[in-house]
């Protein structure tokens, strides 16, 4: 009798271990179970966020419990969501690090600044490029300007004049401007994209990039499961979804090579500053210091200063899909918005008209005006500033993970290791901040009008996260901001 109830016994132990392991400690005892929970599930399982996310559902779902819950709740058994100012500031001003999330952003193989998991290899690839994207390299940028203006008045205006009577997809024609200008500012105007003449090819490159968004679930949520699943025979990720991201890939390092080899050959004699490649002169420059200041002690000795073409493509790469695709969602959300208010439009030609030069096409020579004179702009600047508000291009949650041992959020101690993070979507819905957040009200933004006092106008603006913060924050945004607002008055010219 003895004999048999050890084995019995050893059972009994290993499901009570099981039972305090994955049920009594994450629900009664763990530091995170003060936390309220978004669903009844979440403190012994991840499955209900997994599924949301599935379902292509998280932002709305996390931001109904937020509104239900506060600004903390736990999503998972590791898993919290963040939605005040003071947890931003704590996770991505502190430098809270990224996780394997991010890994689905290497490309070629290797990582970029973009998917760097730790501050130090960050840094090191940011102080490559982060001053062509600085705000006083995009004021002064003699490439830029003359990059901008081939593309507005050369392909864009003939493209807007030669569409179809019956309308224009501006989603696409967005696209494929935004397209032009981040290429144009990599690689140089004619070594990047000609996205706005070649329609062909464009629609073709757009249903590659695009088709692929359904198919990012298993990667970045379930990596091992997806590595399991494909020892096994099973590819939860199609087949074509690999081609595409193969020929994206390919596209790139085309036009890498292509840029590469014109500064080798014609560059010093081209006299057409806009085919200066600005940011890819700065990452090779920057590398090649690096190879040559710390060698084999650099941090990215085993990575970009090992795999130099592929780290140069993969960082060009992360550039053209963040560069391109936010802000073609931004002038589309943004072209929407106006297309349903023909007053706002008549105010913004007017103002608009109030520069010198006006960009008006009837001008003998239509000029752009300076950058600063745009940026000076304030209905421009309050409706660009609305739309990013309304309709953050990335509106989801951007995670991280949580220091050890500990750290303090929303007054709860939160172990190490465990994954936090805030979307826009939320953040910029507080009705304390934003009243009335649904609706599209350009008029927060404008000073003159609003009636905020001091405190109103900072914290509207402490809230404003669609570029994130802190020291992973979008590089790119003065570029964006650049890139949009001299854009925006040719739909209305
Ligand atoms: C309206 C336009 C844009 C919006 C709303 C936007 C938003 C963001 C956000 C929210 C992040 C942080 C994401 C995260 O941590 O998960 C980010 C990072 C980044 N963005 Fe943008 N972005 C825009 C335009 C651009 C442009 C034009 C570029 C061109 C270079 C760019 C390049 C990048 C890069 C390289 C990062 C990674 C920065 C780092 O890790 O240090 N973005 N962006």
């Amino acid at each position: 009798m003895a004999f048999l109830s050890v084995p019995l016994l050893a059972v009994l132990s290993v499901c009570c271990l099981a039972v305090y392991r994955f049920f009594i400690y994450p629900t009664f005892i763990s530091p995170l179970s003060k936390i309220p929970n978004a669903h009844w599930t979440a403190p012994f399982s991840p499955l209900w966020i997994l599924w949301t996310r599935y379902s292509s559902r998280e932002n709305r779902v996390l931001h109904a419990a937020h509104l239900k819950l506060g600004p903390i709740v736990r999503v998972a058994p590791n898993e919290i969501s963040i939605n005040d100012v003071a947890g931003l500031r704590t996770v991505y001003a502190g430098g809270f690090e990224k996780g394997e999330w991010y890994s689905i952003f290497d490309n070629y193989g290797v990582p970029c600044m973009f998917s760097e998991w730790h501050s130090r290899t960050h840094s090191a690839r940011k102080r490559m490029i982060s001053n062509t994207y600085s705000k006083s390299n995009i004021h002064n940028s003699a490439a830029l300007a003359a990059q901008a203006q081939a593309i507005l008045y050369g392909r864009l205006l003939p493209a807007v004049d030669s569409a179809d009577v019956k309308g224009i997809d501006v989603h696409d024609l967005w696209f494929a401007t935004t397209m032009d200008g981040m290429t144009a500012y990599q690689f140089g105007l004619k070594n990047g994209s000609n996205f706005l003449q070649d329609v062909a090819y464009r629609r073709h490159w757009l249903d590659l990039y695009q088709g692929r968004k359904g198919s990012t679930f298993f990667t970045q949520e379930l990596p091992q499961f997806l590595k399991y699943c494909k020892k096994i025979g099973i590819k939860l990720v199609p087949k074509w979804v690999d081609d595409a991201n193969q020929e994206l890939e390919d596209w790139t390092q085309m036009l890498c090579d292509n840029a590469m080899a014109y500064m080798k050959s014609s560059a010093a004699t081209d006299k057409d500053v806009a085919n200066d490649p600005v940011v890819l002169n700065a990452l090779i420059s920057g590398i090649g210091k690096e190879k040559k200041m710390k060698g084999e002690e650099s941090v990215l000795a085993s990575t970009a200063l090992k795999y130099e073409r592929l780290s140069i493509a993969s960082e060009m790469i992360d550039h053209v899909a963040a560069g391109h695709e936010t802000s073609g969602i931004t002038l589309t959300y943004l072209s929407w918005q106006l297309s349903r208010d023909i007053p706002l439009q008549d105010k913004l030609r007017a103002e608009l008209l109030g520069l010198k030069p006006n960009m008006l096409m009837s001008n003998s020579q239509p000029q752009i005006p300076s950058s600063k004179d745009l940026d000076a702009l304030p209905l421009l600047h309050a409706v660009l500033m609305e739309t990013l508000r309304l309709h953050a291009p990335i509106p989801g949650n951007e995670p991280r993970i949580t220091p050890y041992p500990s750290c303090t959020l929303g007054g709860y101690t939160v172990p190490g290791g465990v994954r936090v993070g805030a979307q826009a979507h939320s953040v910029h819905r507080n009705s304390e901040v934003y009243p009335d957040p649904e609706t599209f009200d350009y008029t927060r933004w404008l000073d003159d009008e609003n009636g905020y006092s001091e405190e109103q106008r900072k914290e509207r603006d402490r809230w404003f996260w669609a570029f994130s913060s802190g020291g992973r924050m979008c590089v790119g945004s003065n570029f964006a901001m650049h890139g949009e607002n001299p854009l925006l008055p040719q739909k209305l010219s």
